[in-house]
């Protein structure tokens, strides 16, 4: 059987403090593609990130993902570390390549992004959509397959906001190596641009449907959802 780009089964968590923010949660992505997650504020989106990307070590359950996997934070600021593009983007290089390589390696994922030629570029002076796009391009460079995103673009203006979607659909799509992504939103209007989305409710993921109807399920109720509802 061709290996999955993620598979979840039965997957719990407890904090420390004994609260439970996954409860026996399976989850699989079938194919490459953009899969987006909505829930109510607590429900437990970020906690599945991070066990997914290895941060936190699960009570019980059990994970498969078919190749690396890289997480994009809501605010870039907190995972660009270094002062310029380029030496942020070393950082997330794997070990072993030459240095033409690297270099070779570096100018693909900004062109990939469209930050072209910005390695010298202080990290300080980009815009807050670039920033996020270079923490995209981060994740690439890592070589990652599946990329997991939350709240990517809460922080940012409409219009990066849209660019960010777009960007994605595309790394998302395109012929060769498509990526998989795991995307969390409160913006109940990007689910229109996915492959699949799915509910996350106490701990657990439900079944995966089309964006467009979630969304439409789903509006109505969000002013009145707990935890502020699906939107902001
Ligand atoms: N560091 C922590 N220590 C203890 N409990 C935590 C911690 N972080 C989150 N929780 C609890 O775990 C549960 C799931 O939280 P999580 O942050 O995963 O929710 P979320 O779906 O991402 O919410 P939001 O939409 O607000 O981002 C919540 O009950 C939350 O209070
Ligand atoms: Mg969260």
């Amino acid at each position: 059987m061709a290996l999955v780009p993620l598979q979840v089964e039965q997957l719990s968590y407890r904090w420390p403090n004994g609260r439970a923010a996954l409860n026996h949660c399976s989850l699989e992505i079938p194919r490459p593609g953009l899969w987006m997650l909505v829930g109510t504020n607590g429900s437990g989106k970020s906690t599945l990130l991070r066990l997914l990307a290895g941060l936190l070590e699960p009570s019980a359950g059990r994970i498969q993902c078919a190749g690396k996997v890289a997480l994009v934070f809501q605010n870039p600021d907190h995972q660009l570390l270094l002062p310029s593009c380029g030496s942020d983007l070393q950082l997330s290089l794997p070990a072993g390549l030459s240095p033409s390589e690297r270099r070779q390696r570096l100018a693909d994922v900004l062109e990939l992004v469209g930050l072209t030629g910005l390695e010298e570029r202080p990290i300080h002076a980009l815009s807050g959509g670039q920033k996020q796009r270079l923490a995209i391009a981060g994740a690439l460079a890592s070589g990652a397959g599946l990329l997991l995103l939350d709240e990517p673009t809460a922080l940012l203006d409409p219009l990066s906001q849209d660019e960010i979607l777009a960007l994605m659909t595309r790394l998302t799509h395109r012929p060769q190596q498509p990526l998989t992504a795991l995307w969390i939103t409160h913006r109940l209007e990007e689910l229109d641009a996915c492959d699949g989305a799915a509910l996350m409710e106490q701990g657990q993921v439900r079944r995966w449907e089309a964006g467009p109807s979630l969304r439409q399920r789903l509006e109505p109720a969000a002013g009145a959802l707990p935890g502020g509802g699906a939107k902001r």
